[in-house]
């Protein structure tokens, strides 16, 4: 079966084509450059470039995969959660694909997604599992009882993991997207500098809670000259980003154990972090937990992702062929999406 995959949800244009479920035949991801200037995503200049760069991202499946539209089965596209105005844009174009091509199409929870990119990156992940869901949009801690069962367990209050790393990387100016810069700027410094608090770490539950961290950190900065911020820059970073990968750790371990899996899931543009990844790693062996982390390219939004959950969907829920934009919506939770 091949699937071509559409995911639109924020500021990078992802288009994929994935042979049963985990066979990734093209993957192009058009990141916009033009939010840099602004420190974050504008949404709608996110919405208007990809109107620029889908057309030729779909040009690129083909051209890469060798492929012809006609020996496509299905198209999957992102649904939301996402930018209302960009879901729309990649809802309209596979809308109208799925017309011209006589092809099926199914909107995707772009959450879903993000847990297939693990299946994508590990065909032999198989659940149960933890998967720690942690991206600039969202931060979530939920249970995979099996592909396409999911039990929330908790997520942020307030800002996304990624969401406070861009925000912390305004304060330091040091541009965006602010996660790979601390993770590069994090690796020369001292994490006990600073002790930056952790919240939630001692509260039972799985909730997570990121905007105090960012204050403590413009607190910390507040009237220190640019000279000393820019002398102890590393050490910031670092002392920030071990904050926050604490947390997330000891949540993803306490919640892996709580449910009796042996495998946690990391997953989303944070994932991306090297700290974290070691940290997870580190934790986990002493205790039995295995740690899969897709690369980059999957961890961070992409359309193979989506061609993968899309596939399942077909796949397993015939009939299945939601295609409203749902910019707010959430993983939903078993039973609702048990096929
Ligand atoms: O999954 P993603 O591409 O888009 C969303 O769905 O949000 O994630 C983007 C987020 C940004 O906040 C970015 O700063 C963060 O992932 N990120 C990182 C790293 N690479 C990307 N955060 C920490 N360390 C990284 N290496
Ligand atoms: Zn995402």
């Amino acid at each position: 079966m091949l699937t071509l995959g559409i995911d639109t949800s924020c500021d990078d244009t992802g288009v994929a084509i994935v042979e049963d479920f985990t066979r990734i035949r093209a993957n192009v991801i058009s990141s916009q450059g033009i939010h840099l200037e602004y420190g974050g995503v504008v949404p709608e200049l996110a919405s208007r470039a990809h109107l620029t760069l889908l057309l030729p991202a779909l040009d690129g499946v083909f051209e890469q995969s060798k492929l012809r539209p006609e020996q496509l089965d299905a198209i999957a596209v992102t649904r939301g959660p996402g930018l209302a105005g960009c879901l729309l844009i990649g809802v309209s174009v596979a809308r109208t694909l799925s017309l011209t091509w006589k092809r099926p199409v199914i909107g995707v929870n772009h959450l879903e997604g993000h847990i297939f990119a693990g299946r994508l990156a590990d065909p032999s992940l198989t659940p149960p599992f933890v998967a720690l869901i942690v991206s600039g949009g969202h931060t979530l801690l939920t249970l995979v009882r099996d592909w396409g069962d999911y039990v929330l367990l908790g997520q942020t209050r307030d800002d996304a993991a990624g969401e406070a790393f861009d925000k912390v990387s305004k304060l330091l100016g040091t541009g965006f997207p602010g996660g790979p810069v601390i993770d590069r700027l994090a690796e020369k410094g001292d994490s006990a500098f600073i002790g930056f608090p952790r919240p939630f770490l001692d509260r039972v539950g799985y909730e997570f809670s990121f905007s105090g961290i960012k204050t403590a950190v413009r607190t910390y900065l507040a009237g220190k000259p640019a000279e000393v911020v820019q002398r102890d820059l590393v050490h910031i970073a670092a002392s920030f980003q071990a904050a926050v990968v604490e947390v997330l750790t000891e949540k993803t371990v306490q919640a892996a154990r709580m449910a009796g899996v042996t495998h946690i899931l990391l997953t989303g543009g944070v994932a991306c972090n090297r700290a974290l990844r070691a940290k997870m790693t580190e934790r986990g062996k002493p205790l039995g937990l295995s740690v899969c982390y897709p690369p980059p390219v999957l961890s961070t939004d992409n359309g193979a992702m989506i061609a993968a959950a899309g596939a399942f969907r077909f796949a397993h829920c015939p009939g299945h062929s939601k295609l409203s934009v749902d910019p707010r919506a959430v993983l939903e939770t078993s039973p609702t999406t048990k096929p």
